[in-house]
């Protein structure tokens, strides 16, 4: 197999810094909570792509259906040099996207972008496997602090697929789609995978498997801290759970203190106490609807081109343009 090259922004070192300053300020909060990003570990990416397998995670395969439906469309509309992906973890449904854009003669260069080295190593090896013509440049990076090294001939199409703009709060949502906007040129492109709202029970099923593997993924978390920061966390002692907040229109993935319990976090220099029932926040994953998606796109400065949704429409897929 071609090993691909990757280029590193976020080494272990600076990852190490960053959860510490995360759990100081995440867990000494009234509401403790913990940024979604420090679930993937080689690990906790090895539970995603479990998950995205489930009878009860509907998003990846909804989202797949979009893409073998319309990716020869998004290709004929785009005629991308490059192709980048942030948070692109495995990049199996991105395979349906450089397939049409070959196909199409255009594209040259695939950029995937993700926290998660292992995930990357192992997609960027196979790709540049299966794609021998094209030039494949993994980083290495945090899709919310490294957007402005990203190389690649233009026209480019950025893609965010998988709902991953739901994990972000909508401060920070509108902040990353802003810093997408400015690192890309006028007319160049968003491709943007967003979950939509739905019953509730479709929803809280989809974050809590009758297998379990999602309240695996989720104390993953705690894992993470007791390898990165010499942390006693006891994963067992954490209830999962999954909760549909109607107001904000987000899943809430939580982990409950079973009892009370003192946790000690020396790599951040802490002692985190526990009453009995007292949750963490681990992630939050909103879901949208069209007209929110386009508000917010037009916020940051991109016109809706295209909007596709599954024959369900459970999910949906936006072709943004950036205006200058
Ligand atoms: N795009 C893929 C994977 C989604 S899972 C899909 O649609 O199936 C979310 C991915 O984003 C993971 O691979 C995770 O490692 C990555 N990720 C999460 N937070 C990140 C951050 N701040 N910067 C870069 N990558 C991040
Ligand atoms: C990556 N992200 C879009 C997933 C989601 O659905 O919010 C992460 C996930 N959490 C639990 N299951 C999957």
């Amino acid at each position: 197999m071609t090993e691909a090259d990757l280029e590193v922004h976020h080494s272990a070192e600076s990852a190490a810094g960053a959860l510490r300053a995360d759990v100081r300020e995440g867990l000494t909060a009234t509401q403790k909570w913990l940024p979604a990003k420090w679930f993937y570990d080689a690990r906790g990416s090895e539970l995603f792509e479990a998950i995205t397998a489930l009878p009860e995670y509907y998003p990846t395969r909804a989202e797949r259906e979009i893409l073998r439906r319309e990716a020869g469309e998004i290709a004929r509309l785009t005629s991308a040099h490059t192709l980048v992906e942030l948070g692109s973890g495995s990049s199996e449904k991105t395979r349906l996207l450089l397939d049409a854009l070959t196909a199409h003669g255009t594209l040259e260069s695939f950029v995937p972008l993700d926290v998660s080295a292992s995930a990357l190593a192992e997609a960027t090896t196979a790709i540049a496997a299966d794609y021998p013509k094209l030039d494949v440049r993994g980083v290495v990076g945090d899709f919310t602090q490294h957007l402005d090294l990203l190389p690649g001939e233009q026209p480019r199409v950025v893609a965010f697929l998988g709902g991953t703009l739901g994990n972000f709060l909508p401060a920070e949502r509108a902040k990353f789609l802003s810093s997408v906007r400015e690192v890309l040129a006028p007319g160049e492109w968003l491709l943007l995978g967003t979950d939509l709202v739905k019953d509730p029970a479709t929803l809280e099923r989809a974050y809590d498997d009758a297998a379990g593997v999602t309240a695996d993924f989720n104390r993953n978390v705690l894992r993470v801290i007791n390898a990165q920061l010499g942390a006693d966390f006891d994963p067992d002692a954490f209830a999962h759970e999954s909760f549909w907040d109607t107001e904000a229109e987000w899943i809430e993935m939580r982990l409950r203190a079973r009892e009370a319990v003192t946790v000690r976090v020396p790599g951040a220099d802490l002692e985190v106490p526990f009453a009995a029932g007292e949750y963490i926040r681990t992630e939050i994953s909103a879901k949208f609807r069209r007209a929110g998606v386009e508000a917010e796109l037009a916020a940051a400065g991109f016109d809706l081109d295209h909007w596709w949704t599954d024959g369900e429409e459970r999910f949906g897929l936006s072709l943004a343009r950036s205006i200058g």
